[in-house]
C-alpha cells in the first residue's frame, strides 16, 4: 500500500512539519500515549508536543484530529493549547479513535465495524465525513458524537473486550474444576447475538500495548472524578493473576518443581502475527520459570530479537523442533498458525519428556495423546487442572 500510493503521488513523507501540513484540511495526531511510569496515567507528553509544534506552522483554520488514544477531556486541552500557542483562529479539534488490531490493521481499516467521530462543530464533522466517505459507501456505520464521548468510547471498547477475555479465562478455570469444556461454553454463549462469539478464547492473559495500558488509564480517569469502576478494576486484577499463575501451572504439570527441567517455549509475542513483546504473557512466565531453576529454550517466528533483553538466561532456538530438543515439556504460549501444523511425533522423538502444556489450546488432546504426550490445555475438563 505504501509503495503503490507513493508511486501514484498520493502519499509522501517529510520530516518538515510545515511542509507536511501545508494546505491540509485535516491533521491527524497519531503519536503514542504510553503508561506514565510514575502513576499509571496515560502520558500525553508526545500529544502536547505535537500540538505545540503544529500551532506554530498551521496557516489557516484546520481540523486537528486525535487518532492517539487519549483520556476524556484531552480534546479540550488540545483546543486550549492551540489557542495559547498562537494557532490561527477557527481551528477545530476532533476525536477519531482507532479500533485496529495489530497484525490485522489493514483489514480492520477497510472493513470497520464502525467509525467513531467526536466533534464539537459542523466543519470538523463535514471534513471527517468526507475523509471516510469511501468506507461509508461500503456501509460502515459512522457514529457522530461529542468529543468527550468519543474519547471515552475508545477506552470503554478496550475495557469491555478485556473483560470478555478475563471472563472466559475465569470460566476456563471453572471448567477445569467441574469437567466441562470452555470452548463449548464459549460457543454456547457466543451464539447468543447479545453476547457474540468473539474475544472468548481462553489464554495466558491478555497483553500488548493496548488492553493493559488502556484499562489502567480508564481506572485513573475514573478515580480522578471519584467514580468507581469495580468491574474494570477486577478485570485488571484477574488478568495480572492469570499471567502470573501460568508458571505454576507448568510447574504443577511437571510434578511440582521445574528445577533443572528443560522447557521448550513456543511463541513469545503477545499474540500471533506480530513481533510485539509489550506486556506479553511470555515475559512473567519465562522469567518465573528461570527463577525457579528451569532451563528455557524458546522459539518465536518473529519476536525473538525483541524478547532477548526481556528474559535473561533463556536460550533462543531457530525453530520449534530445535527448541524442543531434549526438553522435558513443551509449552505453547502464542497461537501462531505455523504451530498448528507441527508434527507432534517429531516433537515426541526430539524431547526427553512427554508433556505438552498448551496455553492457547492450539492442539487437541486426542492428537497429542496419540503421539505419546500427556496433554494439558486450558478449560478442557478435569484433567487440565
Ligand atoms: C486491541 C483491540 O482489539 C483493537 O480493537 C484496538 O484498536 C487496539 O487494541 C488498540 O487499542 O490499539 P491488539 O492489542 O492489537 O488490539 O490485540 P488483540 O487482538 O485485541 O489482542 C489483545 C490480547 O488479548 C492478546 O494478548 C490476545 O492474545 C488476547 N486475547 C484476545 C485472548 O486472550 N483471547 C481472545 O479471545 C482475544
Amino acid at each position: 500500500l505504501v509503495k503503490a500510493n507513493s508511486e501514484r503521488g498520493r502519499l509522501s513523507f517529510t520530516t518538515d512539519l510545515g511542509e507536511g501540513v501545508d494546505g491540509a484540511e485535516a491533521v491527524f495526531i497519531a503519536v503514542g500515549t504510553p503508561t506514565r511510569a510514575e502513576d499509571g496515567h496515560a502520558d500525553l507528553t508526545y500529544v502536547f508536543a505535537a500540538v505545540r509544534e503544529l500551532a506554530k506552522v498551521l496557516k489557516g483554520p484546520t481540523v486537528v484530529v486525535t487518532k492517539s488514544t487519549v483520556p476524556v477531556g484531552t480534546g479540550d486541552q488540545i483546543a486550549a493549547l492551540l489557542e495559547k500557542e498562537g494557532a490561527p483562529a477557527g481551528m477545530s479539534v476532533a476525536s477519531n479513535p482507532e479500533f485496529l488490531r495489530e497484525g490485522a490493521a489493514i483489514r480492520d481499516f477497510k472493513i470497520p465495524d464502525r467509525i467513531v467521530v467526536g466533534a464539537e462543530d459542523d466543519k470538523a464533522r463535514e471534513v471527517l465525513r468526507e475523509i471516510y466517505r469511501p468506507l461509508f459507501l461500503n456501509q460502515a456505520p459512522i457514529l457522530m458524537t461529542g468529543r468527550r464521548t468519543s474519547e471515552l468510547i475508545k477506552y470503554a471498547a478496550n475495557a469491555f473486550l478485556a473483560m470478555k477475555i478475563s471472563f472466559i479465562n475465569e470460566m476456563a478455570n471453572l471448567c477445569e474444576a467441574v469437567d466441562a469444556d470452555v470452548h463449548d461454553v464459549a460457543r454456547g454463549i457466543g451464539l447468543d447475538n447479545r453476547i457474540g462469539p468473539k474475544f472468548l478464547h481462553p489464554g495466558p492473559g491478555y497483553g500488548g500495548s493496548c488492553f493493559p495500558k488502556d484499562t489502567l488509564a480508564l481506572l485513573h480517569t475514573a478515580a480522578d472524578v471519584g467514580v468507581e469502576q469495580r468491574i474494570v478494576k477486577t478485570v485488571v486484577e484477574v488478568n495480572d493473576d492469570r499471567k502470573n499463575s501460568m508458571a505454576d501451572r507448568v510447574a504443577k504439570a511437571l510434578g511440582g518443581s521445574v528445577q533443572g527441567k528443560r522447557i521448550a517455549i513456543l511463541g513469545l509475542a503477545f499474540k500471533q502475527n506480530t513481533d510485539d513483546m509489550r506486556d506479553a504473557p511470555s515475559i512473567p512466565l519465562v522469567n518465573s520459570l528461570l527463577k525457579q531453576g528451569a532451563i528455557i529454550s524458546a522459539y518465536d517466528p518473529v519476536a525473538t530479537d525483541n524478547a532477548r533483553g526481556l528474559m535473561e538466561g533463556a536460550e533462543f532456538a531457530k525453530d520449534a523442533y530445535a527448541a524442543a530438543k531434549d526438553a522435558d515439556a513443551l509449552v505453547v504460549v502464542t497461537e501462531w498458525d505455523e504451530f498448528r501444523g507441527l508434527d507432534l511425533e517429531r516433537f515426541a522423538q526430539a524431547m526427553s519428556g512427554k508433556l505438552i502444556v498448551d496455553l492457547r489450546n492450539v492442539y487437541n488432546r486426542a492428537d497429542a495423546e496419540e503421539a505419546g504426550f500427556s496433554y494439558i490445555g486450558l478449560g478442557r475438563g478435569k484433567i487440565d487442572r
